[in-house]
C-alpha cells in the first residue's frame, strides 16, 4: 500500500472513530515515528474500537501526541484512566518508599512500601514558585510524576542551564520494563533570547571534551551524537526500530538472538532480556535499550550474555552510535494539551538541557508523566491478576474506582 494511501485510511479511520474534526499528521520524523493528531478529545471514556486504534498507531509510529487536550477539563485523573488502556500505571519512585527509605535509591523491591503523602511530595515546592501564575493540577495519585524546572521561589542569582541526561528507556533496569510512557504537556518554555533563538544555549558547546552524564571511555563520534540535543526544551527521541530496520539482514539476524544480562544493584545476578522485541500488533522489530550504561552511576552496566565485559560495552556502544545518527533522531517539541505517548521498546530518549533556578514564568516547563507495565486493555477496569501485580507493579498499586469511573 502506498504511504499516500495508508494515511487516508488512517484518516477515514479516525474520523468515522472521533468525529469529523479529527485529523492527523505523520510521519513526524524522517525516519517514519511520530504521528500527531488533533480533534481528538481524551476526556470522555474511550470505547474499545477507539483504544484499539490508538494501540494500533503507536505500534505502527512508536511516538504519537495527542494534542489539544482542554486543561480545564481534562484532569490528571481523566489522563491516567486513559493510561490504563496501555497498561498498568506504575508508582512512581519519587512518591513512595521501601523499608522506610526513598524507593528510588537502590530499587530494592523488598520492604513495606508506604506512599508519600501528597504534601511532602515535591508538588507541594512546585505550587510555591509562582502561586498566583501556575500550580500543579490536583492530583493524590502515586503514578503521576511531575517533571518541572522550578521548585519554590527562585533564591536569586541568575539562571542555570544543566546538561541533558543520558540517553534511555524507562526502567529496562527490571524484569518487566516498562512498555509505554507518557506526558501529559502543562507549560512549556517560550523564552527564546538564547544564541540561535533558542530557549537555552547548549551547555555542551564550548567544552566538546565535557562528559556530562556519561563514563570515560567511549569514542569522540558518539560523545558528540549523545550530545547533539534540542534546545527549546523538547524531548529527544531516536528511533530504535528504523534504526533496525536499516541494518544488514545478516547483522539484524545476529542481533536477533542477543540477550542482555540486567542487574538491579551491582553484585546481582541480574537476569537475561533480548535486545530485539517484535511488537505483537505490527510485527515492527526494535532494539530494546541497545545501551551499555544508560544509567551512569545509578544502575550497573549490562553484559551481553556469552561476552566479556569490554567486548559487551563495543558492541552495545556501536549500536548506540547507530542509533543516535541524525536519520533515527526526532525532537519533540511539547504544547500545552499535548498527550504524547511513546513505546519505550522502540525508542530510546533523553531529556534536554534545561533552564533551571528561573524566575519569569516564560522559562517555566511542567509535564505529568505516566508509565504503565504489562499489556494493554480495551475496556476499563483492567483484569490485572493480584499475583502479576504483586510481582510487578510497586505495592500492587491499580488506579482507584474514582479515577477509572470519572465523568
Ligand atoms: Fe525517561
Amino acid at each position: 500500500m502506498s504511504e499516500a494511501r495508508r494515511q487516508q485510511d488512517l484518516d477515514e479511520q479516525l474520523r468515522e472513530l472521533f468525529g469529523a474534526g479529527a485529523q492527523s499528521e505523520g510521519p513526524l520524523a524522517a525516519s517514519g515515528a511520530g504521528l500527531r493528531l488533533t480533534g481528538v478529545d481524551l476526556h470522555p471514556r474511550l470505547s474499545p474500537e477507539q483504544a484499539n486504534f490508538l494501540l494500533d498507531v503507536l505500534s505502527q509510529f512508536r511516538i504519537v501526541s495527542i494534542a489539544g487536550q482542554d486543561l480545564a477539563t481534562f484532569s490528571l485523573a481523566h489522563f491516567e484512566r486513559f493510561a490504563n488502556h496501555w497498561g498498568a500505571p506504575v508508582p512512581h519512585p519519587n512518591n513512595f518508599m521501601r523499608g522506610g527509605k526513598p524507593a528510588q535509591s537502590d530499587g530494592a523491591s523488598d520492604g513495606p512500601f508506604e506512599l508519600i503523602p501528597f504534601e511532602r511530595r515535591a508538588v507541594t515546592a512546585v505550587n510555591s514558585a509562582f502561586p498566583d501564575q501556575l500550580q500543579c493540577l490536583p492530583h493524590e495519585s502515586p503514578a503521576v510524576l511531575v517533571a518541572t524546572n522550578f521548585r519554590g521561589s527562585n533564591k536569586g542569582g541568575e539562571p542555570q542551564v544543566g546538561h541533558g541526561g543520558s540517553w534511555h528507556t524507562d526502567i529496562e533496569y527490571e524484569p518487566l520494563p516498562i512498555y509505554v510512557s507518557m506526558f501529559l504537556a502543562h507549560k512549556s518554555p517560550v523564552a527564546r533570547d538564547a544564541p540561535g533563538g533558542h530557549w537555552v544555549q547548549d551547555p555542551d558547546s564550548g567544552d566538546p571534551a565535557e562528559l556530562g552524564p556519561y563514563y570515560e571511555g567511549s569514542d569522540a563520534e558518539l560523545m558528540r551524537l549523545r550530545k547533539r540535543l534540542p534546545l527549546n526544551g523538547e524531548t529527544a527521541f531516536a528511533d530504535t526500530a528504523a534504526a533496525f530496520a536499516a541494518l544488514p539482514a545478516a547483522e539484524q539476524e545476529e542481533l536477533m538472538q542477543v540477550q542482555l544480562r540486567r542487574r538491579l544493584n551491582e553484585g546481582d545476578e541480574g537476569w537475561l532480556a533480548p535486545l530485539v522485541r517484535v511488537n505483537q500488533r505490527s510485527g515492527v522489530r526494535s532494539l530494546h535499550s541497545p545501551i551499555w550504561a544508560s544509567r551512569p552511576r545509578v544502575r550497573p552496566a549490562i553484559e551481553v550474555e556469552g561476552m566479556s565485559a569490554e567486548a559487551s560495552r563495543a558492541l552495545l556502544d556501536r549500536l548506540e552510535t547507530h542509533v543516535l545518527q541524525p536519520q533515527f533522531r526526532y525532537d519533540h517539541l511539547h504544547m500545552p494539551g499535548d498527550v504524547t505517548i511513546w513505546d519505550n521498546y522502540m525508542t530510546l530518549h533523553n531529556s534536554p538541557p534545561i533552564k533551571s533556578n528561573i524566575s519569569d514564568l516564560d522559562d517555566a516547563r511542567l509535564l505529568y508523566r505516566l508509565s504503565c507495565k504489562g499489556g494493554p486493555a480495551l475496556s476499563l477496569p483492567r483484569e490485572d491478576a493480584p499475583e502479576w501485580l504483586a510481582a510487578h507493579i510497586a505495592g500492587s498499586y491499580t488506579s482507584p474506582p474514582e479515577i477509572i469511573d470519572i465523568d
